[in-house]
């Protein structure tokens, strides 16, 4: 049964996103139909519309969504109408190397089909009937969307789908930066660059895992506000800083064991190395433009053993760090209720992606009918 929804899209690179009617075709075979209750606005969703994220449009955005099942297609025995779920923005095939060794994040099926469902087919179109490509087999920033069971994580029917969706991206990729990908150790230092959704959760994953000095370093004091509620220790406004490397090198007595770039930028993932001790981790999370480069000073990565990596993802396996994270919710560990600073109906979403941008949001959420 094909459905009309309303969906958010980005028609034009450089242009606002535009709230649209369009046609969700039902599942074929390995597909579940999803009506949304929630779906989270990320930076991510802002880059496919500037180019940083080079997905060619009209592409329907949302890639952190949580809702109901209400149909399923041919061979589908594991999810049934009625389950709740929430997005998946990396397929997890379960067949390739990467998913064979347990690391589904770096999955070659998603790599492929970075704006279709995983086997290069759509199931949306606009009401002229022309195909409208999905942000990284997800575009669940709609009232209903066809995903393939390899982008779907059923989750407990008491967890509030609001909450819910919010793993489905910035908590599992900040959270799990810190946790899975760095694994901070108790008792360490860590510098988080970027306080929107995904560093705020990078600041409550190092909080989770027992560092005891977490610095929190943005160009907004509202976002450092914020951050000291998730767990920071110590902020600090690169603003009003001549040099940012300098000041944290001194508050931490000679640098981080940990440091996370949380922007999506080349020049803040060189500062991230820079505040590095000896043998320190710098974790890059977020996605720079196609062109941005950054140099390091290599002799510094022989002589002091550090090391510069990336977090895709949070370095996620969905299946088993989605129920992980509720758990954690449940338990008062993670705080989710805190980050949904503003909420939007479908029709507000422009605003919701203009708060982003001007930075006033932890996460803005769109909650469905
Ligand atoms: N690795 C992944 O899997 C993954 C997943 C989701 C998002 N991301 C990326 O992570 C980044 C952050 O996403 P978000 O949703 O948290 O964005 P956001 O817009 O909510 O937050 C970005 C924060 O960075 C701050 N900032 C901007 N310029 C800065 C600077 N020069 N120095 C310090 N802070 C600065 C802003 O004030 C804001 O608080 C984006 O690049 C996004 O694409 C990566
Ligand atoms: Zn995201
Ligand atoms: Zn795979």
């Amino acid at each position: 049964m094909e459905q009309k929804a309303k969906a958010v899209i980005c028609r034009e690179i450089n242009q606002p996103v535009v709230v649209e009617e369009i046609l969700v075709e039902a599942p074929r075979r390995g597909e579940v139909m999803i009506k949304l209750a929630a779906c989270g606005v990320c930076h991510s969703d802002l880059s496919a519309t500037n180019g940083t994220i080079p997905f060619p449009p009209p592409v329907v955005l949302g890639h952190e969504g949580a809702g109901k099942i209400i149909a399923v297609g041919e061979v589908v025995t594991d999810y049934k109408v009625g389950d709740h779920v929430v997005s998946s923005f990396v397929s997890m095939c379960g067949k390739c190397r990467y998913c064979q060794t347990g690391r589904p994040q770096l999955c070659d099926q998603a790599g492929k089909a970075a704006t279709t469902l995983p086997d290069g087919t759509l199931r949306t179109r606009d009401l002229a009937g022309n195909p409208l490509n999905i942000f990284s087999g997800c575009g669940v920033m709609a009232e209903y969307a066809t995903l393939h069971i390899d982008n779907v994580v059923k989750v407990d029917q008491q967890m509030p789908l609001d909450k819910a969706a919010l793993i489905g991206c910035g908590v599992m990729t900040g959270v799990g930066a810190a946790v899975n990908t760095a694994k901070v150790d108790p008792g360490s230092i860590a510098v988080v660059f970027g306080c929107g959704g995904v560093g705020l959760n990078t600041i409550q994953g190092s909080a989770i895992a027992g560092a005891r000095m977490i610095v929190a370093v943005d160009t907004n004091d509202g976002k450092l506000e914020m951050a000291r509620k998730f767990g920071a220790t110590h902020v600090v406004n690169s603003k009003n800083e001549e040099n940012v490397v300098k000041t944290i090198l001194k508050l931490t007595d000679g640098g981080a064991d940990y440091a996370f770039e949380c922007v999506g930028l080349g020049e803040i993932a060189a500062q991230a190395y820079g505040v590095l001790r000896k043998g320190g981790t710098a974790v890059v999370v977020g996605v720079a433009g196609p062109k941005d480069m950054t140099s390091i000073r290599t002799a510094s990565l022989t002589f002091g053993e550090k090391t510069l990596t990336g977090s895709y993802f949070g370095s996620a396996r969905p299946r088993e760090d989605f129920p992980r994270l509720i758990g954690l919710y449940r338990a008062h560990r993670l705080k989710l209720d805190e980050l949904i600073s503003h909420t939007y109906t479908i029709d507000q979403a422009p605003q919701a992606f203009a708060d982003m941008q001007a930075g006033r949001n932890a996460r803005g959420v769109i909650i469905f009918e």
